[in-house]
């Protein structure tokens, strides 16, 4: 992302954003200030805490062999299985201590230039809200069990926290080339579905993977989807699903990796040469891919999610 040298990074306040950036018309509710976060966490009810107990429950049932052994620590070293929703206060106590970052409430997703400016500060926004027993499987704006299960406990990583950081950062000099695209695909193939290597072993790191029922054992094991190893130009070019199981999952070798690959590239330069629309179909393998497994698409040439097709 290579803004660790840059000088108009100044993130203390939140930038201006310029005036020919465009930004989804996101309806600010009146009690929120600039920064978008809810003065304090929800309060929860007893059924709220007993569906997080829940989802927790079906989350560690699904994932020991399938997710990473740092989101693994993660959950231990801020001790996310003592039961209900954690307090963000208490959560992000922990947090400082292990890499200086914090959880902080939203009401709903907020604008991207928001969201990067919170990265670019170790704060990580999390939606206040939780799910309901009819949207249990599935919902489409980011919880607190997707936000904090999924996401919260990588941030106890030091080169993960340091890349999510670098990637708030990116987010400003995207805007300003009209490239938030290809950034938020670099987002959904590495926080939200990344996967990397452990041995031999293919593990999941990504969020929307880790707090999902169906996409751990998809990402990791299925024989449909591709897995690539990550190529950051390539990625930045490549389409993606938002409401189905993903067609192709990159893998990193170590976060130290993933950390290089992109803070130490000229983004400039990228950003100049990349077209506004993706190149690549999520499904492609192109020539330059070391691929760990060419996918057979079986789930995704038969319909897909609400076709019936089993994700295999
Ligand atoms: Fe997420």
């Amino acid at each position: 992302m290579a803004t660790k040298l840059e000088t108009d990074g100044d993130f203390h306040a939140l930038p201006d954003l310029p005036a020919d950036v465009f930004t989804a018309p996101l309806k600010k509710p009146a009690h929120l200030g600039g920064d978008w976060l809810e003065p304090k966490q929800a309060e929860y009810t007893s059924e709220d805490h007993a569906i997080w107990n829940d989802l927790f429950a079906r989350q560690m049932d699904i994932l020991p062999g399938r997710a990473c052994s740092t989101f693994l620590a993660g959950l231990q070293k801020l001790n996310l299985a003592r039961g209900g929703v954690p307090e963000f206060a208490q959560l992000s106590e922990e947090l400082e201590k292990l890499t200086g970052w914090s959880v902080v409430p939203v009401p709903m997703l907020i604008p991207d230039h928001v969201f990067f400016w919170h990265l670019a500060n170790r704060r990580f926004p999390a939606g206040n809200f939780i799910r309901t027993r009819e949207t249990f499987d599935y919902i489409q704006e980011p919880d607190v069990f997707h936000d904090v299960f999924g996401h919260v406990p990588m941030l106890a990583d030091p080169i993960y926290a340091d890349y999510m950081q670098e990637y708030g950062r990116a987010g400003w000099k995207a805007m300003r080339y009209n490239r938030l695209k290809a950034l938020g695909a670099l987002y959904w193939y590495t926080v939200e579905f990344g996967l990397i290597l452990e041995g031999q072993d293919v593990r999941a790191y990504g969020a929307g993977i880790l707090s999902g029922p169906a996409e751990a054992q998809f990402a990791v094991e299925a024989q449909s989807p591709n897995r690539i190893m990550l190529n950051v130009d390539r990625v930045m070019r490549t389409d993606y699903v938002i409401s189905d199981l993903q067609p192709s999952y990159f893998v990193i070798e170590s976060f130290e990796d993933l950390y290089h690959q992109t803070v130490d590239r000229d983004f400039d330069r990228l950003y100049r040469s990349l077209p506004p629309a993706f190149t690549y179909a999520n499904s492609a393998v192109i020539d330059v891919d070391d691929v760990l497994h060419r996918g057979s698409q079986e789930y995704l040439l038969r319909g897909g999610r609400g076709s019936g097709a089993l994700p295999v």
